[in-house]
C-alpha cells in the first residue's frame, strides 16, 4: 500500500511544481498593466463562478433523491425500533428479529451522536446520526444472526469513545 502512496505522491508533487516553475518563468517578462490584468483576471473568476454552481446544482441533483431517510421513514410493515441516545448510553432493544424489515427511530436527549451498527465480523453495516429534536430513520434487515455492536461515531464528549452497546438478533 505504501508504495502505490508514495508514487501518487510523488506524482501530484511533480506536477504542483512544474505548474509552479511555468507561474514562475511566464512572470519573467515586463508587467502588465494592471488594468489589463484585473479584466482578464474577472473574467476568469466569472467563468469558475459558473463552474462551482452548476457542478454543486449538478451534485445535488443527482445524489438527494437517493437519501434513504425519507424512504425509511415510510417504510410499509417495517417494525419500528425506537433508539434513544445521551451521553454515555444507548437506550434500545437488547434482542432484534432475524429477516424482519426493522426501521430503527433515532433521536438524542442531550447533544449529538452516532448511531453505527457493526456486524458480529465488526463491518460497519449501517449508520445514522442522532440529534436532540429530531427522529432520523434508519431501515435495516438483519439476515444474519449474532452479536452486533453499536458504537458512537459522533465525538459527543469525555465519555465518547466508552459509549456502546450491543443487541443479538436471533
Ligand atoms: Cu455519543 Cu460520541
Amino acid at each position: 500500500m505504501q508504495i502505490p502512496v508514495l508514487l501518487a505522491f510523488l506524482g501530484l508533487s511533480l506536477i504542483v511544481l512544474s505548474v509552479m516553475g511555468a507561474i514562475a518563468l511566464s512572470t519573467r517578462g515586463r508587467a502588465l498593466p494592471q488594468a489589463d490584468v484585473q479584466a482578464h483576471g474577472y473574467a476568469l473568476r466569472r467563468i469558475w463562478f459558473f463552474v462551482l454552481i452548476a457542478t454543486i446544482a449538478l451534485g445535488l441533483a443527482v445524489t438527494l433523491p437517493r437519501l434513504p431517510y425519507a424512504a425509511a421513514a415510510g417504510e410499509q410493515g417495517a417494525r419500528h425500533i425506537t433508539v434513544v441516545t445521551e451521553q454515555f448510553a444507548f437506550e434500545m432493544p437488547a434482542q432484534l428479529p432475524l429477516d424482519t424489515p426493522l426501521v430503527f427511530d433515532v433521536s438524542a436527549k442531550d447533544v449529538n451522536h452516532g448511531f453505527g451498527i457493526y456486524d458480529p465480523h465488526e463491518r460497519l453495516i449501517a449508520q445514522v446520526q442522532a440529534m436532540p429534536g429530531y427522529v432520523n430513520h434508519l431501515a435495516y434487515t438483519f439476515h444474519e444472526a449474532g452479536r452486533y455492536t453499536v458504537r458512537c461515531l459522533e465525538f459527543c464528549g469525555v465519555g465518547h469513545a466508552a459509549m456502546k452497546a450491543s443487541f443479538l438478533v436471533q
